[in-house]
Formats: C-alpha cells, structure tokens, sequence
C-alpha cells in the first residue's frame, strides 16, 4: 500500500531568518562529524519549541536531497500529527511498537520531499518500556541504514524520563531552550542526565517565539514604565 503524501504547516516556514536560521542550524549539525545521524530533540520544559524544530531541522536536511525520518516519540502528547501535518489520525509509533500496526502503516512521506514521519500514535500505558524495548533499539538501527538523518521528537526532560532514554539509541542530542524561566542549573542538569546516557550533547537550538515584535511589545511597555517613575520622582 502507498501512502498518500501528507504536507507540512511550521510557524515560521518561509520566512527569511527562519529559513536561514535552520541552514545555519544544518551546517552545524553537519560539522558534528559524519557519524552523527540519529538526533534527539529535547528541553527542559513544555512548550519550548521541541516539536517545531524537530520538523524545521527534518525539513532542512530533506531541502539538502537528504534522505531524512522524523519520529515523534513525545507519545504522551502527540499534537504534531494534527497541528503541523495534513495526516488525519494516523498511526503511530506507540502502535508500531506494540506490534498493533505494520511498518507500511506508519511511515508517511511528506509532499515533494524526500522525508518521512512517524508520528506518536495513540498514548500507551508505557511509553518509557516501549522506548527501551529491543524493538525500538532494531527500528532505529534498521533506518540508520535507509536515512542520512533521524530526527527524535521528545518530552520534556523535567517532567519524564523518555528523552533520556530515546538517547541511548542516538548519537546526539540538541537542547531546545525556548523560554527564558529554564535556570542554568537546570539546563546544566539536563546536559548532565544526557551525558550519563552515554550520548553525546551537539547543543543549544535559541527558540525565542516571535523574537521581534514580542520583544518590541515588552521594551516599549518597560520604557513606559520606566518614564513614569520618572515623571513621578521628579514631582
Ligand atoms: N519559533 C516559533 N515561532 C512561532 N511559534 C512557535 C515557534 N516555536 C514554537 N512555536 C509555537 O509554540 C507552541 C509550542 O511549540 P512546540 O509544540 O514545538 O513545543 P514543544 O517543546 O514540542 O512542546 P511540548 O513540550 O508540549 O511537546 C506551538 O503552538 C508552536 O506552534
Ligand atoms: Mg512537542
């Protein structure tokens, strides 16, 4: 059975300094050496970016002629299906795993790219055993063989321990710091936990949301704060 193409919706997608940004991002990334082909995508906290730079990064080696898979292995959570793609409740690694579905099930091409994703799939009572279990371990090492890049999409690392363990079975894991409450320590622990699993940590991917108007909005409010306390002394 061929699957029908499904298509991508990124915040961000072809926008200039995006677009630059996640070039910049893949050279990087390609200067990590050769044998750097399986990647985690990881952070401290929700709602960092994770799940959008995952794609954005997939998306990016595919432009290159990579041959490129992405799996959302966040199966806690899965949004990417329904928010980021056309694909209409689709099978998933959780059924994958679990031997609920085939292989020709799961993995859906993405429209005039040479890129596939495997999206989460319903939630499993255990998503940490299934992502230890040697079935895992043989699917990811099946599709070094298939893919120049494997791109893992996972949860939080301060709220579960999934990451850590998706990383065992990679060769390096990005941190995606997106909101400015992650304290250094616990960005520093979470270098830490990866590190001890063996994998090594490429770096930090900046996700500041709507970095211009965002940071005008808030200057141009403190500003006015600011003139007013001044206003005041000065009575
Ligand atoms: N650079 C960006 N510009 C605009 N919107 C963004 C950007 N990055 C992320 N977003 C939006 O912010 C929200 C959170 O992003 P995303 O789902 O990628 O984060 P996540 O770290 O995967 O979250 P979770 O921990 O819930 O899995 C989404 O609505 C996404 O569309
Ligand atoms: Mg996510």
């Amino acid at each position: 059975m061929s699957m029908e193409p499904i298509s991508l919706n990124l915040p961000g997608e072809g926008e200039y300094f995006t677009q630059e940004a996640y070039k910049t991002l893949r050279t990087n990334i390609q200067f990590c050496g050769k044998n750097i082909k399986v990647i985690a995508i990881t952070s401290v906290s929700e709602n960092e970016g994770k799940s959008t730079v995952s794609l954005h990064i997939g998306k990016s080696f595919a432009e290159l002629g990579k041959k490129v898979l992405v799996i959302d292995a966040d199966m806690r959570k899965s949004v990417i299906a329904g928010r980021n793609t056309t694909a209409d409740t689709p099978s998933g690694l959780s059924e994958l795993l679990t031997g609920l579905k085939e292989k020709e099930d799961c993995f859906y091409p993405v429209k005039d790219l040479s890129m596939e994703v495997i999206f989460s799939g319903p939630y499993p009572p255990n998503p940490v055993e299934l992502l230890n279990s040697d079935t895992f371990a043989k699917m990811i090492k099946e599709a070094r063989s298939h893919y120049d890049y494997i791109i893992i999409d996972t949860p939080p690392l301060r709220e579960v321990i999934d990451a850590a363990v998706v990383a065992t079975r990679c060769d390096g894991v990005i941190m995606v710091l997106g909101s400015t409450k992650v304290h250094y320590n616990q960005a520093q622990e979470l270098v830490e936990q990866i590190e001890k699993s063996g994998c090594k940590m490429l770096g930090v991917v900046l996700n500041h949301r709507k970095r211009n108007d965002k940071r005008g909005y808030y200057r141009k409010k403190y500003y006015k704060a600011y003139g007013a306390t001044e206003e005041k002394a000065k009575k």
